[in-house]
């Protein structure tokens, strides 16, 4: 199911245009990784995918929906949604209940609940928390059940938004398999980030964001590899992209393993 995003403008109703002018298509399946400032529009981008913001003028479309058309709920069955901030999404009393009130909300049958909450539940490693109340688990446990709430929802794309802010490697590590996972399954994966290192090693594709409007948008390489072009929007590539350069590799490296591969 592909996104496509013609010349959205967003402004706030402060007056503040957060989106001047972006054009993207995301294909069905791809991985993207959203980079930029902070105040440079990614929320508000994304918030426009689920519907939860309305373009002021362009469009969005998911699929053959236009977006302005379908209602958050609606949406919802196609676009699942990770806030940055756990404590704006989760609601219920225990972990269980929470992760089940998305697919029971999109009234999937019983079995296929069971199923995609279990595995929700595995890949968020919270299978042994599953009574506990959200609020009383670790901030880091609980950005894990506002991940498992919106993986059970099997929607054909997720959004994460600043998912490994402030979290520990532990929890970094857990965020990459699940959105490995997702890969594999065929499903698109957009995630906001400003840690350059985990977009440099799960991202194919990534988009650089500047005062509203698309600066740079490409292969992880190209992309990262700018580094003059990405500090209008101050991000730094890659420590090791970086020390590529100063070495005078021919190529641009992004992780450990190209890194190693070019020193050889
Ligand atoms: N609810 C809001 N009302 C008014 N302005 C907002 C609101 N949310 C964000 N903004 C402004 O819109 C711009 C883009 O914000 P945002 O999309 O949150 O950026 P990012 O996610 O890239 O940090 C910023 O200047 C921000 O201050
Ligand atoms: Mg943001």
């Amino acid at each position: 199911m592909n996104i496509n995003i013609t010349d959205l403008h967003f402004t706030y109703p402060t007056g503040l245009e957060a989106l001047q002018g972006i054009s993207l298509t995301i294909h069905s399946g791809e991985q993207v990784a959203i980079v930029g400032q902070n105040g440079a529009g990614k929320t508000t981008l994304v918030r426009h995918f689920n519907g939860l913001l309305k373009a002021t003028s362009g469009s969005v479309i998911i699929g053959d929906w236009d977006t302005t058309k379908y209602s958050v709920a609606k949406l919802a069955s196609r676009v699942g949604y990770v806030f940055q901030n756990p404590d704006e999404q989760l609601f219920s009393r225990d972990v269980l209940t929470e992760v089940e009130f998305g697919p029971k909300n999109l009234g999937y049958s019983k079995e296929k609940i069971d199923e995609l909450v279990k595995q929700a539940l595995v890949w968020t490693e919270l299978t042994d928390k599953t009574e506990t109340n959200p609020y009383d688990l670790s901030p880091t446990w609980r950005k894990m059940v506002a991940l498992a709430s919106i993986i059970a929802m099997d929607t054909p794309i997720v959004i994460f938004d600043e998912p490994t802010t402030g979290q520990d490697f532990a929890n970094v590590s857990r965020i990459a398999h699940v959105i490995a996972e997702l890969k594999k399954q065929g499903k698109t994966v957009i995630t906001i980030t400003h840690d350059i290192d985990f977009c440099a090693e799960n991202f194919e594709r990534v988009i650089a964001l500047s005062n509203g409007q698309v600066l740079l948008d490409g292969t992880a390489r190209d992309v990262l590899g700018q580094e003059e072009i990405l500090a209008q929007t101050y991000v730094d590539p890659p420590q090791l992209t970086r020390l590529g350069k100063l070495l005078n590799f021919k190529e641009t490296v992004i992780n450990q393993e190209e890194f190693l591969k070019a020193i050889k």
